[in-house]
């Protein structure tokens, strides 16, 4: 049976937020230092930027990135990481047990941000940090006072404001991992305290309009509470994006694609709790959702090292290698962002270098992973407004036959930690047991003009080719520029065995093939044959 994507150009969603191809980069493991960041390395300038990895940054073009983490946010005092960098302090650093130099902090994130033209995001300390020193971080990067916080950006050589817009109230505090883990009541009141008198330096002489990201749990319980303290001490306006995170993991095929169902009935749950808030309390202010952690997480969880000494700077955690099932997972999230575009206006990948990451640099070299791809093609390729499109897809049933399947194929994979843990592949499988993919997922969206219609669409068919009937009805294009991103192995850049360190020959980014071409025939309506386990992208016109 083919499956059939119906697409009416009048049937405009909204608009498509760039921001939704937003990423992320944390101080942990080598994601700052020996990612983007490597003093004295023959490829970073005299700044120390590795200059090929932002070459790779600029390939993918995020919007927005959002920095310092994290884990490592909560814990993060800001002054520690500015003015001369022989008078910086040296810290021990306890969300990831490391040791934290200090060498990249604020102006340096600010620099990294104009070269790679993305919007700065800021997620302040309100784990073990207070609202003062949040409201002073804003002063010190966006305030155009004759005051103490701003003189110090001066002084620091930068005579112009920051201008960041994006502040995160937060990271994680929900969770038992996080400095400063608390009660939804009791962190809300910290962060509406600190929104408050941020707002007021705002007023007082900041330089752009700031927008909030209260922190959310994707959890019913804290985001209602949360939302609810809020609406009820009447600071609905401050409340611009809640946050979500998510990561998926498994090391066979089907659980992690099983996971973008979800995915997106997180986004759909979080957002009928926003409504449903904003309706009791008569507010008009609808917050948006910020994605502003998401990705596959996989082998290396980083708790085997935590749990011994680990007091180096830089040294590999959660140094990822990705497969093209991965993209599958990447270009699936992507679609749900479009489909979702009403409410989900930010997203960022988790993370942008080495750390759970499309971009992967050795001290010689820097890799594009199997992830890069669909990030590159979306953001390049998608237009302004995204369309209700009409999806009749076959399904996959995740039933017993093929989860003994996946055990047979994958029980070698399992990582190092999941042995240590006794965790059996079957049994973390079971728990999707009845469930069915589609497997074609797909979204559209179309240039405002009218002129162009692009679509993606992931065939999530471990095995088999899919033939997908395109009916654009009355939208009758002229040419077609076709992406296809797919490999020989969906598995296949496992290379690594996890807990080993990597070296510059493990990685091979011809695990993953893109080809581009024009399309011979298009029509209002013909059929695309997509290769097992593979993305397309259209371009029409
Ligand atoms: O991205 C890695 C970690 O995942 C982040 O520090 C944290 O916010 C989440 O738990």
């Amino acid at each position: 049976m083919k499956s059939k994507i119906r697409i009416d150009v009048e049937r405009v969603k909204g608009n498509v937020s760039p921001m939704i191809f937003g990423q992320f980069i944390e101080h942990m493991g080598r994601a700052i230092y020996g990612g983007v960041y490597e003093e004295g390395n023959p490829l970073s300038d005299k700044d120390g930027f590795r200059l090929d990895v932002i070459e790779k940054i600029k390939e993918l073009s995020p919007p927005v990135l959002r920095w310092p983490g994290g884990n490592f946010a909560s814990g993060y005092h800001w002054m520690d990481g500015i003015g001369p960098k022989e008078n910086r302090p040296k810290k021990l650093e306890l969300a990831w047990q490391t040791i934290e130099s200090n060498r990249f902090g604020t102006d340096e994130f600010i620099e990294l941000c104009r070269r790679i033209k993305s919007e700065p995001y800021i997620c302040a300390n309100l784990g073990w940090g207070s609202p003062e020193e949040a409201t002073n971080w804003l002063e010190y990067c966006n305030a155009d006072t004759d005051t103490y916080f701003a003189n110090l950006r001066r002084e620091n050589g930068a005579d112009k404001p920051f201008d960041v817009k994006y502040w995160g109230l937060g990271n994680e505090i929900y969770g038992s991992w996080q400095h400063g883990h608390c009660e939804p009541e009791e962190y809300a009141h910290k962060a509406a305290e600190a929104a408050k008198m941020m707002k007021r330096t705002e007023y007082m002489g900041a330089s752009v309009p700031i927008k909030f990201i209260v922190c959310g749990a994707n959890n019913f319980d804290w985001d209602r509470r949360v939302l609810e303290y809020f609406y009820k001490k009447n600071y609905a306006e401050l409340v611009d994006f809640i946050s979500l995170h998510r990561y998926d993991s498994g090391p066979d095929y089907y659980r992690v694609l099983l996971g973008t169902i979800d995915f997106e009935h997180n986004i759909v749950a979080c957002k009928g709790l926003i409504e449903e808030l904003k309706k009791h309390y008569r507010t008009n202010k609808l917050p948006k959702i910020a994605f502003d952690e998401w990705n596959v997480w996989y082998k290396t969880t980083g708790e085997r090292r935590i749990a011994k000494k680990y007091f180096r700077q830089g040294e590999d955690l959660l140094d990822e290698l990705y497969c093209l099932r991965d993209a599958l997972y990447v270009g699936s999230a992507l679609n749900i962002f479009i489909r979702h575009c009403d409410i989900v206006e930010m997203a960022n990948m988790a993370q942008l270098v080495n750390v759970i990451a499309p971009i992967f640099a050795t001290p010689k070299e820097s890799y594009r992973q199997p992830i890069f791809f669909p990030l590159k093609y979306y953001r390049a390729m998608h237009k302004e407004l995204s369309l209700d499109i009409n999806v009749i897809s076959e399904q996959i049933a995740f039933d017993e036959k093929l989860l003994e399947e996946q055990v047979r194929k994958y029980e070698h994979n399992v990582p190092l930690h999941w042995k240590d843990s006794n965790i059996e592949l079957r049994d973390s499988l079971k728990p999707y047991l009845g469930r069915s993919l589609s497997v074609i997922d797909a979204s559209a969206t179309r240039s405002s003009d009218g002129k162009s219609i692009v679509v993606s669409i992931v065939n999530r068919d471990e095995d088999s080719n899919r033939e997908v009937e395109i009916d654009l009805l009355d939208f009758a294009p002229r040419s077609g520029k076709r992406v296809v991103i797919t490999g020989d192995e969906p598995m296949g850049t496992s290379i690594v065995p996890s807990g080993s360190s990597i070296s510059d020959n493990d990685y091979n980014e011809r695990a993953c093939f893109v080809r581009e071409s024009m399309m011979d025939k298009v029509s209002s309506r013909f059929t695309v044959e997509l290769p097992a386990h593979s993305i397309l992208l259209m371009e029409l016109r």
